[in-house]
């Protein structure tokens, strides 16, 4: 079978794709035919080396698919070939076959294609996480989503809209808010400009001068601190990550003037301390598709022998929502 391989961390255009033996599964794993692979932000960080995972070398980038079980290990009692799947895998989904834990698969909900089963659950979980059990983000109140055409953000616009708050969304171009008005943003800011207050003065601006109750930011770099500023009274910072590259360090004065709080968000890690929250919020993401309420937005889908320019895509912030690779597409 054809897979992408990272045979040494570096520059993502140095990824190939070549033919390896078809992976065996385990006794609790399963063999995956990858309908979709979405494309994440830490695979990028990930082929490069800048990642806090470094899997050893030579391995296959692709973190999240769905797709068709091909056959399954001695102690799997939930699926069997045939199942259609959605599955985390951290690596191996850039490929036309791929290994997957049972206890991390879950079938693809009816109705569901396989690109939008591939793109739903690592933004999706991270946001509603985020939001409801970090953030607290109750119905009425102002949230501000910062990188909110990119996977993450569009997500979270989407998830603000369902639990009723009013959402600002904030991005680099023109073109990417008028994607995130078309998902349910309020009001959008275009931070791409010299002033770098701008943010600040706009979220004031949009709140009469109350500031935002929540931000969620995904980007870092230039843009938290304008965001802190314009927190309202306890106020709260969601820190997503630093996709802009650059770490940001806050005054913490921001913090003591309003009793604004900054809190870390790291979905994957949640999951193992509350894996009974997860179940319900993976079941509330269900409800929400199927009533409408959310919808990943899939931009682009790269065959096989093009997943290197996906990645690549993503590194050079040109993504609206979500792209997949579809190795047997
Ligand atoms: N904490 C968690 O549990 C968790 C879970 C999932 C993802 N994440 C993190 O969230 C971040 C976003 O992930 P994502 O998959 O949503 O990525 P994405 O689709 O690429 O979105 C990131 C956004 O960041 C903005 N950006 C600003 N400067 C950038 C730069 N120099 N390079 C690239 N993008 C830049 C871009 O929007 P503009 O052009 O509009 O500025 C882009 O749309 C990543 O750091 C990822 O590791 C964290």
């Amino acid at each position: 079978m054809k897979a992408l391989l990272c045979e040494a961390f570096g520059p993502i255009d140095n990824l190939v794709v070549k033919d390896i033996p078809s992976p065996v599964p385990g006794p609790k794993q399963l063999l995956v035919e990858v309908h979709a692979a979405a494309v994440n932000f830490p695979d990028a960080l990930m082929v490069q080396g800048l990642y806090q995972v470094k899997p050893p070398l030579p391995f296959t980038p692709g973190a999240e698919i769905s797709g068709i079980v091909k056959s399954v290990g001695a102690e799997v009692k939930h699926y069997k070939a045939g199942d259609r799947v959605i599955a985390l895998t951290s690596t191996g989904g850039f490929a036309e076959e791929c290994i997957v834990e049972s206890a991390k698969a879950m079938p693809l909900p009816p109705g569901m294609d396989f690109d939008t089963g591939a793109a739903l659950v690592l933004t999706y979980c991270t946001s509603l996480h985020g939001l409801k059990d970090c953030g607290h983000l109750k119905a009425g109140e102002t949230l501000v989503v910062l990188g909110a055409a990119g996977g993450v953000g569009i997500s979270a616009i989407e998830i603000g809209k369902a639990m009723g708050a009013r959402v600002i969304a904030a991005a680099s171009s023109d073109d990417k808010l008028e994607l995130c008005r078309k998902v349910g943003a309020d009001e959008t800011v275009n931070y791409s400009t010299e002033n770098p207050m701008y943010l600040r003065d706009r979220i004031n601006e949009l709140t009469g001068g109350k500031g935002a109750d929540v931000v969620y930011d995904p980007v870092g770099g230039p843009y938290t601190e304008p965001a802190v500023r314009a927190l309202a009274w306890r106020g709260r910072l969601l820190i997503i990550g630093f996709a802009a590259g650059e770490i940001p360090k806050i005054p913490l004065n921001l913090a003591l003037l309003k009793e604004r709080s900054l809190i870390g968000v790291y979905w994957g890690d949640s999951t193992k301390h509350d894996p009974t929250g997860h179940l319900a919020n993976l079941h509330q993401l269900h409800e929400w598709f199927a009533a409408g309420k959310i919808r990943p937005v899939v931009s682009e889908r790269f065959p096989l022998a093009a997943a290197k320019d996906a990645i690549a895509s993503i590194a050079n912030r040109q993504v609206k929502g979500k792209i997949v690779v579809v190795p047997n597409g």
